[in-house]
């Protein structure tokens, strides 16, 4: 890890900036504020919720869209320096929690201008898309992140990338701060957890909508719970590859079975094409298996 290019020394006070008013924007700023550091400034585009965001975290609210000049962060009022002579001023932090096409455009914005060091929260998006400054770093939690539901932080991870020595301080300083656990990655690692993330928790809610879909009626998609929290225990307890585990009509070769499934799904196209593609790919891949 370099030198530190922010210098920041650990009691130094931080002025946050929080770029976007979205589902992270809300989660991570809330979680921030709320665990003492301060948001100074929420920037955002005017028709979004960023007034909303910055009145939640008592922070001043800058309406900007991407090509208009964005005003400089300048000192409180009254300035701490002046009161304080030896005390070093505040470093200025930018958080980016704007869409990933839109992250390379948005960060072109803030130079060292700008902001002393910049931060995003994309599980995939490159370290180099922040390339407009020097001290730069990536905060990605890896977790659904919503303005609608409380997070649970407590122990979940968040992984950290950066090259600056003292930015690695402070994002591993925010992760405790909000209860989660940071863990230093390389971009490559970051990037394949994300997709694995989308495959597994993204792509399963799409199942667990199937879930939602057939039991409804009768308000029974809790009977799904333990045989879904049995999967995800072994999956946490049991390091082996879960095609080991695979069980159901398609890998027992149970005919009878998958044709009154299709039957009980014939309105619905899309269950349809969903079934026989899992179906089909279970059959290959226990067709390929070694056992
Ligand atoms: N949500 C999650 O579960 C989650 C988890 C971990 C990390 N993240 C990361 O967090 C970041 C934001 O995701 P999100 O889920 O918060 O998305 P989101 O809810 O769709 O919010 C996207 C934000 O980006 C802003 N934006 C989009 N295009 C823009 C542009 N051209 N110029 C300026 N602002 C623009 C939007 O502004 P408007 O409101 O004006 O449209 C909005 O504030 C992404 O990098 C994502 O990978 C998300």
């Amino acid at each position: 890890m370099s030198e530190p290019l922010i210098n920041q020394s650990p009691s130094q006070e931080t002025w946050l900036t929080l770029v976007g008013s979205g589902q992270a924007a809300w989660a991570l700023g809330s979680a921030l504020h709320g665990s003492g550091i301060r948001v100074q400034r929420v920037v955002a585009r005017p028709n979004g919720r960023g007034a909303a965001l910055a009145q939640r975290l008592e922070a001043s609210w800058v309406p900007w869209h991407a090509g208009q000049p964005l005003p400089k962060e300048g000192p409180p009022s009254p300035d701490p320096s002046r009161l304080e002579p030896s005390r070093p001023g505040p470093t200025r932090l930018t958080l980016l929690a704007v869409s990933d096409d839109a992250l390379p455009g948005v960060a072109s914005f803030f130079g060292t201008d700008q902001t002393d060091a910049l931060v995003h929260c994309s599980g995939t998006r490159s370290l180099e898309d922040l390339d407009v400054h020097p001290v730069r770093g990536v905060f990605w939690p890896i977790l659904n992140l919503s303005k609608a539901v409380e997070t649970p932080w407590k122990g979940a991870p968040i992984l950290i990338q950066t090259e600056d020595a003292s930015l690695h301080q402070t994002l591993h300083h925010w992760a405790q701060r909000i209860g989660a656990t940071a863990r230093d990655v390389t971009e490559v690692q970051r990037q394949k957890l994300h997709l694995a993330a989308v495959m597994t928790a993204n792509f399963n809610n799409i199942l667990l909508h199937w879930g939602h879909l057939l039991t409804q009626e009768w308000g029974t998609h809790r009977d799904l719970f333990p045989i879904l929290a049995q999967q995800l225990n072994e999956f946490e307890q049991n390091p082996q590859d879960p095609l080991t585990r695979q069980s159901g009509p398609a890998w027992r070769g149970d005919q009878q079975t998958l044709e009154s499934h299709l039957r009980l799904l014939q309105d619905d196209p899309e269950g349809t094409a969903l079934y026989r593609w899992f179906s089909s790919l279970i059959q290959r891949l226990r067709d390929q298996s070694p056992t």
